[in-house]
């Protein structure tokens, strides 16, 4: 375990976060930071109250000072607001630019060797904002979206061909909206191609339903949107670091001329050790995959320009 991780923001999925890693016992301190006077605290507490039963010695802190998350190996923001029916990821961006910037210039003034996670959205935006007021290397900004939409892809492919979940190997790539791109060519169930197992029209269905993953959640819910599977999935990245693991996970990464792209976030698979980015994988891809990863990137770009750093 490291000695202490930071997740700001304490609602849905900032506080599912928290106790999924004192669960994993990730850190010797957990930090919830959030500006709601009273809730990081309650939330904290009630956490380290079940320590006792879980058998986790990870001690949960809830607060609205940094002081007390100085130091933190990794940072997981999700402060933000979160999307409601009917709206976009980009709908959030002003908001949560505003936020994200204040939390960025704490995070570097009381955390300066941290590796951050975001998880605020609209995602690859929020990265860039990260990495741009916090000044901090590549290596150690990476955003969380590929986790969860190949989570997503996973378990409807698993439902749909009634196999265990831990037999399908895939990767969605690109940014996290409308357009990511979901590999079909890279999708295997214990090493079988899916396309050997699924007919085309289930397969394109199966990719449909993945991008409206988070729609779907959010049509359900009305107030919020999702946060066990996003709070898996950060803490799967926060795992991979803590634990040097080397883990090849589709990550929203800061481009320098991979995949032909340049000064922007996208998903690409990205090697988590725990000196946070390692290095990047680059596969080759169709032309239908390498279009749509440029369309990805274009509605990437356009929010991009729009918050000025
Ligand atoms: N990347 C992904 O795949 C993914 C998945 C799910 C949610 N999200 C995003 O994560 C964010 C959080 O979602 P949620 O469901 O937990 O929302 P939520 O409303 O439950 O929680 C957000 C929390 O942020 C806090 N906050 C606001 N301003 C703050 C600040 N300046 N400093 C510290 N805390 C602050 C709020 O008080 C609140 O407790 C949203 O932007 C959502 O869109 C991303």
């Amino acid at each position: 375990m490291v000695n202490r991780i930071t997740v700001v923001g304490a609602g849905n999925v900032g506080a599912t976060t928290a106790q999924r890693l004192a669960e994993k016992e990730l850190a010797r301190h957990v930090v919830m930071v959030d500006v709601v006077e009273g809730v990081p605290q309650g939330k904290g507490l009630d956490q380290w109250e079940s320590a006792p039963i879980e058998g986790f010695d990870s001690r949960v802190i809830g607060t609205n000072d940094y002081a007390a998350s100085a130091g933190s190996d990794i940072v997981i923001i999700t402060a933000g607001i979160a999307r409601k029916p009917g709206m976009s990821r980009d709908d959030l961006l002003t908001t949560n630019a505003g936020i994200v910037t204040q939390v960025a210039r704490q995070i570097a003034a009381t955390s300066p060797n941290a590796i951050i996670i975001m998880v605020s959205n609209p995602l690859d935006v929020m990265a860039y904002v990260a990495l741009r007021v916090t000044g901090f290397p590549r290596e150690r900004v990476l955003g969380m979206a590929g986790v969860l939409d190949t989570a997503r892809y996973r378990a409807f492919l698993a439902e749909a061909l009634d196999v265990s979940v831990r037999d399908i190997q895939a990767m969605v790539l690109g940014g996290h909206g409308d357009t990511m791109v979901p590999l079909i060519s890279y999708t295997t169930v214990s090493g079988i191609p899916v396309t050997q197992l699924l007919a085309r029209e289930r397969l394109d269905a199966i990719v449909e339903r993945t991008r409206n993953g988070g729609a779907e959640i959010v049509k359900h819910l009305k107030t919020g949107s999702a946060y066990y599977a996003p709070s898996s999935a950060a803490v799967q990245m926060a795992e991979a670091i803590v634990r040097d693991e080397k883990r090849i996970l589709p990550c929203a990464a800061w481009l320098q001329g991979e995949y032909g792209f340049r000064d922007l976030f996208l998903g690409v698979p990205c090697k988590l050790g725990r000196r946070g980015l390692e290095g990047i994988l680059e596969v080759e891809l169709s032309a239908a995959e390498r279009d749509a990863l440029t369309q990805s990137a274009d509605a990437v770009r356009g929010p991009m320009a729009l918050v000025k750093m």
